[in-house]
C-alpha cells in the first residue's frame, strides 16, 4: 500500500469511528457515493460554512445572501445549457463491465506521470542536500523535462477533443496509452458515449399531469433566476454580489474517494454582477480573494495551488481551479468563474423577460457580467479533516492520534474533565460547563483516566481541556491543556472565557481577510 492510499484510509476510518461521516443508510448496506454526517461532522461542516458565509456576507457591504429553493422550472436547465451539455464521457470496460469517465483515466494516467516526477525531485533532493535547488532541478534533467512534456502534450490533446467533442479521439487517446480497466486489466474498451448528470423527478401526483423536474446540478442557477428581485428589492447597484449555500445533485458515474465526488452534495456559490469589460479584473481579484481566505486557516501555503483551465465549460470565458493537496494528490477544491452574460442573456431568451441593470453612471441598460465563486463544502471538509489528522511519537514511545483543526473550525471547543469522580469534582466541572456553554460548544467527560480523555479530545481535534482537581475547590483554578503543544497552565476560572475566545473566534480567522 502506498503512503498516500495508507493515509486516505486512515482518514476515512477516522471518520466513522469518532462521529464525522458515516456510509448513508448504512443498515441497508449504504448507497453509493452519499454520506451522512455525525454529531461531530455536522458540527465542522457548520463551522466551515459560518466561516465561509461570514467572509462573504458578513464582510462585504456589496454581497448579500439568499436560500433558493432545490426545485426549480425545468426551463432553467434548458436555460443554462445543463440539458444539453452536462454530460461526463464515459467509456465500458468490455471484460470486467466497469464504466469510467473516459476523462479521469486519462487523468488517471498523467498523475501517475506527474508522481514518477515529484519522486525524481525528492531522490534527487536527498542525494544533493542543503545544495539541492529545486527549480534549477526541474528545467534541466532531462527525465523530469520528458515527463513533463509528455503530461501536458496528453493534457492538452484531452482537452481539445472534448472542447470539440471528438469522442472517438478520446478513446483513441486512451488506446494509444494502452491504459488499462483498474479492475480487469484489459485493454478492451466500448466507444466513448456522453451521459447527462441531472437526477430527473417528477412534481405533481397524476402520472398524465405530472411535470418532469431536475434536482438542481449547481446552487448557482437559483441565483440567476432572482437577480432582479435582489437587484430591486436590495436597491443593489453594480458591482454586487449574491451568495448562497445549499445542497446539489449529480448523477456521478465514477463516484469514489468517499466525500470527494458525492451524488449528493453541498455547494458555497458566489455570483459577482458586474459591467461587461470589468471581467478580467474581477477575476483576478476574486482568485486573489478565495486564495487569502484559504490560507488564512493556516493549513499550509504548498497545499494550493491555482490550475488554469485549457477546457472551459459551456458558460465560461476563463477559469481555473483552486486545487488542494489531498491525501491522494493535487485535486480542485473549489472554482472560479468568468461566466460573461452566458446565464442571464440565456434566460432572457427562455423567459422573453428583460433581466437588465439600469447603469445610471451610463444611463444605459445592459445584462451584467458575472465572476462566480464555487466551492463544494464537503470537500473542503475533506481538505480540513485530511490535513488535521495527524499521528504524533510520543516520548516513551506512545503514539497519539489528533485532529489538529484550525481552532475555530473545531466541533467541540473545550471539554471539562473532572479528575475523580467525587469530592465534589464533578460539580464544579458541571458548573463550569454551565458558564461556557452560551459562548462555545463545550464537552463534559468524567469517564476514565484523565490521560484517555486527552487523547479521545485529541481525536476530536477538542482544542481546550480543561481539568478540575482537589486544588480547583480551593483556590478557584483549574488547569488547561492546549491541544497541539499539550501545555498545561494553571489558570482561574473567572479568565477561561476570555483566554479560550481569543483562540477559537471565527472572527480571529476573518481578520486575516
Ligand atoms: N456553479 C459552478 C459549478 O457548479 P463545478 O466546478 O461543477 O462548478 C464547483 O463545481 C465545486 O463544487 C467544485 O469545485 C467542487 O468543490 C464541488 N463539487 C462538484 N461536484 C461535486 C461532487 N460530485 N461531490 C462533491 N463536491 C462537488
Amino acid at each position: 500500500m502506498t503512503h498516500q492510499t495508507d493515509q486516505f484510509k486512515k482518514v476515512i476510518s477516522h471518520a466513522k469511528e469518532y462521529g464525522f461521516v458515516f456510509p448513508s443508510s448504512e443498515i441497508y448496506e449504504g448507497l453509493s457515493a452519499v454520506y451522512d454526517y455525525g454529531q461531530n461532522g455536522t458540527a465542522l461542516k457548520n463551522n466551515i460554512r459560518e466561516y465561509w458565509w461570514k467572509a462573504m456576507v458578513q464582510l462585504n457591504e456589496n454581497i448579500v445572501g439568499i436560500d433558493a429553493a432545490i426545485l426549480m422550472h425545468p426551463t432553467t436547465w434548458k436555460a443554462s445549457g445543463h440539458v444539453d451539455a452536462f454530460n461526463d464521457p464515459l467509456i465500458d470496460n468490455k471484460i470486467s463491465k466497469k464504466r469510467y469517465r473516459a476523462d479521469i483515466l486519462v487523468e488517471d494516467y498523467v498523475a501517475k506521470i506527474e508522481a514518477k516526477i515529484e519522486k525524481e525531485v525528492k531522490k534527487a533532493a536527498k542525494r544533493f542536500g542543503d545544495a539541492f535547488d529545486e527549480k534549477e532541478f526541474r528545467m534541466t534533467n532531462s527525465r523530469v523535462i520528458s515527463n513533463q512534456e509528455k503530461a501536458e502534450a496528453i493534457l492538452k490533446r484531452l482537452g481539445r477533443s472534448l472542447e470539440k467533442e471528438d469522442l472517438f479521439d478520446v478513446k483513441s487517446l486512451i488506446e494509444e496509452l494502452e491504459i488499462s480497466c483498474p479492475e480487469s486489466g484489459s485493454r478492451e474498451w466500448t466507444d466513448v458515449k456522453q451521459f447527462n448528470l441531472m437526477f430527473g423527478t417528477k412534481l405533481g401526483a397524476s402520472a398524465d399531469s405530472a411535470m418532469d423536474l431536475y434536482l438542481r446540478p449547481e446552487t448557482a442557477q437559483g441565483i440567476f433566476v432572482n437577480f432582479l428581485n435582489v437587484q430591486k428589492t436590495g436597491r443593489m447597484k453594480l458591482p454586487f454580489g449574491i451568495a448562497q449555500t445549499g445542497k446539489a445533485f449529480r448523477n456521478e458515474i465514477v463516484a469514489r474517494q468517499f466525500i470527494f465526488r458525492m451524488r449528493e452534495f453541498e455547494q458555497m456559490e458566489m455570483q459577482f454582477f458586474i459591467p461587461p469589460g470589468t471581467q478580467q479584473e474581477w477575476y483576478k481579484k476574486w482568485k486573489e480573494n478565495r486564495m487569502k481566505w484559504h490560507l488564512a486557516l493556516g493549513m499550509g501555503k504548498e497545499n494550493y495551488r491555482f490550475h488554469d483551465h485549457e477546457k472551459l465549460a459551456h458558460y465560461a470565458d476563463a477559469a481555473s481551479d483552486i486545487e488542494f493537496q489531498f491525501p491522494f494528490g493535487f485535486k480542485e477544491l473549489e472554482g472560479i468563474h468568468s461566466r460573461t452574460d452566458f446565464d442571464l442573456s440565456s434566460h432572457e431568451k427562455f423567459t422573453g423577460k428583460k433581466l437588465r441593470y439600469f447603469d445610471p453612471e451610463l444611463n444605459e441598460n445592459y445584462v451584467p457580467y458575472v465572476v462566480e465563486t464555487s466551492i463544494g463544502l464537503d470537500r473542503m471538509f475533506l481538505a480540513v479533516l485530511s490535513n488535521a489528522l495527524t499521528e504524533e511519537k510520543l516520548e516513551g514511545g506512545a503514539t497519539r492520534v489528533v485532529l489538529k483543526f484550525p481552532y475555530a473550525l473545531a466541533p467541540n471547543k473545550a471539554a471539562v474533565l473532572p479528575l475523580v469522580k467525587k469530592d465534589g469534582l464533578p460539580e464544579l466541572a458541571r458548573r463550569i460547563v454551565e458558564d461556557l456553554k452560551w459562548d462555545f460548544q463545550t464537552i463534559y467527560d468524567e469517564k476514565d483516566a484523565v490521560g484517555r480523555r486527552y487523547r479521545r479530545q485529541d481525536a476530536l481535534g477538542t482544542p481546550y481541556c480543561i481539568t478540575v482537581d482537589h486544588q480547583s475547590l480551593e483556590d478557584q483554578s483549574v488547569t488547561l491543556r492546549e491541544r497541539d503543544t499539550m501545555k498545561q497552565e494553571r489558570i482561574t476560572i473567572a479568565d477561561l472565557k476570555t483566554i479560550i475566545q481569543q483562540q477559537v473566534a471565527v472572527s480571529s480567522i476573518l481578520k486575516k481577510l
